[in-house]
């Protein structure tokens, strides 16, 4: 939540900003130098481009869905690029350490095959994502095998469609939206789109906010910052193939912004 009291600043892509709550309650976003850009409110974020947008705001088809109410979950800040950020959020190896007891615990550490394939308008998904959790969400009395699947639609925006630990055919969703602040500094903006279960958003959010928490150290110590693009700069394993389907992606669209790309090596060191 903001102070309407004061200015925020805030910084995308290296540009600083300011940040103003108007009198009527909508939120205004200006570039420090005066420079024109553009913004929008949706899913109860603010979407700001620093141009003329070529496309619309990511469309969250399930936002529309009656049952299932929006729950932003609070920024939080990270010492890490924003491509970092989404690569870790895809990685189901992880799970059984980072998040022991949560999403994952021994013995049920490995990662067991799952496809990746790219989507028609760009991006990837990872399906048929399987991992026996715990405790998958708030919602959760006991362990269970959570199906996953994952989507990446646009370079610093995924999400993860996880089984409901009570309507088990149905899916809770889980997005995270990356700032990218500079290179190598990031503010992620999880959201929830999950279904009633009798959860609390207070609940939901301390929940995702404890799971992030746990990554967020993870996420810092992890070297390079940027995140590098060549084939093979970090030995992939059959697990990580998101990841490796994820950062091919992004050097075919030919990102620059928080990557080090394939024929940059020079300045991972
Ligand atoms: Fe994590």
């Amino acid at each position: 939540m903001l102070d309407p009291a004061r200015a925020h600043e805030t910084m995308l892509l290296g540009v600083p900003l300011v940040v103003t709550i108007n009198a009527d309650g909508t939120i205004a976003v200006q570039r420090v130098d005066h420079a024109a850009l553009h913004q929008d409110e949706r899913y109860g974020l603010v979407w700001v481009c620093l141009g003329t947008p070529t496309r619309g705001i990511l469309p969250i088809p399930e936002a529309d869905e009656p049952d299932r109410p929006i729950v932003v979950v609070g920024s939080v800040g990270v010492r890490a690029s924003g491509p970092r950020v989404i690569e870790n959020f895809l990685d189901l190896g992880h799970l059984g350490y980072v998040h022991a007891r949560y999403l994952g615990d021994d013995p049920h550490t490995r990662v067991l095959p799952y496809t990746v394939e790219p989507l028609p308008e760009g991006g990837i998904i990872a399906t048929q994502c399987k991992m026996f959790q715990p405790q998958a969400s708030p919602a959760a009395t006991e362990g269970f095998m959570v199906d996953y699947i994952y989507k990446v639609e646009r370079p610093l925006a995924t999400c993860l469609y996880k089984a409901n630990p009570v309507q088990r055919d149905r899916f809770d969703i889980i997005f995270l939206i990356v700032q990218p602040v500079t290179e190598e500094t990031s503010i992620a903006h999880p959201l929830l789109l999950c279904l009633p279960d009798g959860t609390t958003p207070a609940a939901l959010r301390a929940f995702q906010q404890t799971i992030f928490m746990q990554d967020k150290p993870i996420l810092e110590n992890q070297v390079p910052k940027r995140l590098p693009l060549a084939d093979g700069a970090e030995l992939p394993i059959a697990a990580d193939k998101s990841s490796v389907a994820y950062r091919r992606w992004l050097s075919a669209i030919g990102l620059t912004w928080g990557v080090i790309r394939a024929d940059e090596k020079a300045r991972a060191a």
